[in-house]
């Protein structure tokens, strides 16, 4: 029933390269920096202007020498993180202090750099056009923005006569603005409106083509994450986000690894880092590689700098190779070794031959879904566990530590807290404590070392594979795809132990009901 598996292992960017197809691919340099922001002690007041402006000039000071810093570095591009300027848990009326105006770079062509004096209120707009002018890149930045609307009109103007909107804003390396971005899927922030309409934003570069641009939750959701991937075939995407971690299935780096291998994107994904909130875990990530950072010990901030492959089909050159084929989930690797000389090892084998023996199930909450689980039992084993017409399957081999209960559990429906998504879910889980009251919690270590072919009967196209190594290290699999009517994905030799390996299937047709 499962083919030998084999690992493939590249170890080298060059490699890289040949088996992304070409030997002529083009490369760019491209940063993110996780900040640690510098906060507002109280939110909550308003307050004027000028306090507001003294307060983010501390935080665009650390952005002005990371940027220094990646320029150094020969970035063409940095991202910095979703509300690192100006923080969090504003109100509607206490946020004002610290909004401007972000005029439509496809209306108004403007460098505020070169003229600073074209549109009030504009420092903060200001300040990063001249960061990216005088270090010559493009930068990302995350910033608080207020359009004027009329209730005449416009009937979703606010009574207040303006939309405040989480607003990504991109520079060019001459300064000039060149995207506006409105965060669509806004998670709990009183202080903004959501756009009448999903935007779909890219822009252009001259290094490397087009990009794409969304925002924090919006990666979980059709729109505009999926539309621009799928319906615009954007390949490399700018992603400032404010992501608080959740184990077992969505820690930061853990979903940003799983989208850029399951759509076969590059992501430039920049978080905040705030020990009390629960956030790190920044990454520039290809579908074959990922240079990444999670840090839940320091408090300081990281910069990433990374040479990437161009992804973009009409910018990437190359002799003849032509665009890859868009995957949904993950690129056949070995084939494109095996094909371009690229080193591949064998691993794993098969697994031994065991009928799945009727395993007692169990009820238990994972993030607040009510999963049907089973306990793995045993050093190998053939598991399978059913949530309505979603069943999981799993062969697996483990060694290591004998202590660490290991769970395989099923999920499909609506997930409704913090935020309405339909799910199908595969994973198979660390319990945190014992079985079974501690499976579904969170843990971030684990000494087991797992082989494991893991397969659900998804009903969606859109599966996101991931699997995760002790101390939160994101890995992938060494193969995924449809075999009939199961999604599969497969993984051996592991140096790390396995937190979660996870078939997370997003049912986006069905979010509303
Ligand atoms: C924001 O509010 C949340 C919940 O109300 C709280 O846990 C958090 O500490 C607050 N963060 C800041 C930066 O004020
Ligand atoms: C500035 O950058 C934009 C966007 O890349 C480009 O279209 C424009 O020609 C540049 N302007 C100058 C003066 O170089
Ligand atoms: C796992 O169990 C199922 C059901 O008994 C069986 O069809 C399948 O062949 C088994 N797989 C392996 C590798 O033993
Ligand atoms: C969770 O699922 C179990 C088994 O399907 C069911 O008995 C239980 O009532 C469910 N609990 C909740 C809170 O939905």
């Amino acid at each position: 029933m499962i083919s030998p598996m084999a690992v493939c292992a590249l170890r080298a960017v060059a490699v890289l390269w040949l088996c992304a197809g070409g030997a002529e691919a083009r490369s760019y340099v491209a940063a993110v920096y996780e900040h640690r922001v510098v906060l507002n002690a109280r939110p909550a007041e308003r307050l004027s202007r000028s306090a507001a402006l003294r307060h983010m000039q501390q935080n665009l000071d650390v952005f002005e020498e990371q940027v220094t810093a990646a320029a150094k570095q020969g970035a063409q591009i940095i991202v910095f993180p979703e509300d690192a300027i100006h923080g969090f848990n504003f109100s509607r009326e206490s946020v004002a202090g610290y909004l401007q105006t972000v005029p439509d770079p496809a209306a108004v062509r403007w460098s505020p750099c070169s003229d600073p004096s074209r549109f009030p209120n504009t420092e903060v707009l200001h300040r990063l056009s001249c960061m990216a002018r005088d270090s010559a890149l493009f930068v990302v930045a995350n910033l608080p923005d207020r359009q004027p609307c009329d209730a005449g009109s416009d009937r979703r103007c606010p009574p207040d006569g303006r939309y405040q909107f989480n607003t990504d804003v991109v520079f060019s390396d001459n300064g000039t603005i060149v995207a506006r971005y409105h965060k669509h899927n806004l998670y709990f922030e009183a202080a903004f409106d959501a756009p009448a309409e999903p935007e779909l934003v890219t822009f252009h570069t001259p290094f490397a083509g087009r990009f794409g641009v969304f925002t924090c939750f919006d990666i979980l959701f059709a729109e505009p994450a999926l539309a621009l991937v799928e319906a615009r075939g954007v390949r490399q995407l700018v992603y400032p986000t404010a992501w608080m971690n959740q184990l077992p299935l969505l820690a930061a780096v853990q979903f940003q690894r799983s989208f850029s291998y399951a759509a076969g994107v590059t992501l430039l994904a920049a978080n905040v880092r705030s020990a009390a909130l629960g956030m790190t875990g920044s990454g520039i990530f290809t579908p074959w590689q990922a240079l990444y950072h999670h840090d839940t010990r320091g408090e300081t901030g990281k910069l990433l700098v990374a040479t990437v492959p161009v992804l973009d089909p009409d910018a990437a050159g190359g002799t003849g190779g032509g665009p890859l084929p868009l995957p949904f989930s993950g690129y056949p690797e070995p084939e494109f070794c095996l094909r371009e000389g690229g080193e591949c090892e064998g691993g794993g084998g098969a697994f031994p031959e065991a009928p799945a023996v009727p395993s007692s199930t169990f009820a238990a909450e994972m993030m607040y879904d009510n999963f049907t689980m089973a306990l793995l039992e045993g050093s190998a084993g053939n598991v399978t566990v059913c949530d309505g017409a979603l069943c999981c399957h799993l062969l697996f081999r483990r060694s290591g530590a004998a202590d660490e209960p290991y769970a395989l559990a099923a999920f499909q429906g609506l997930h409704v807290v913090h935020g309405t998504y339909a799910l199908e879910v595969c994973a198979l889980v660390r319990c945190a404590g014992p079985a079974p009251s501690g499976c579904g919690g969170e843990v971030d270590h684990a000494h087991t070392l797992m082989d494991f072919w893991l397969a659900g009967t998804f009903s969606t196209r859109h599966v996101f594979p991931g699997v995760l190594g002790s101390g939160v290290q994101p890995d992938r699999p060494d193969r995924s795809g449809w075999e009939g009517r199961h999604f599969s994905m497969s993984r051996a030799g592991m140096r790390a132990g396995l937190l979660t390996a996870v078939l997370y299937g997003r049912a986006y047709d069905r979010d509303h009901g």
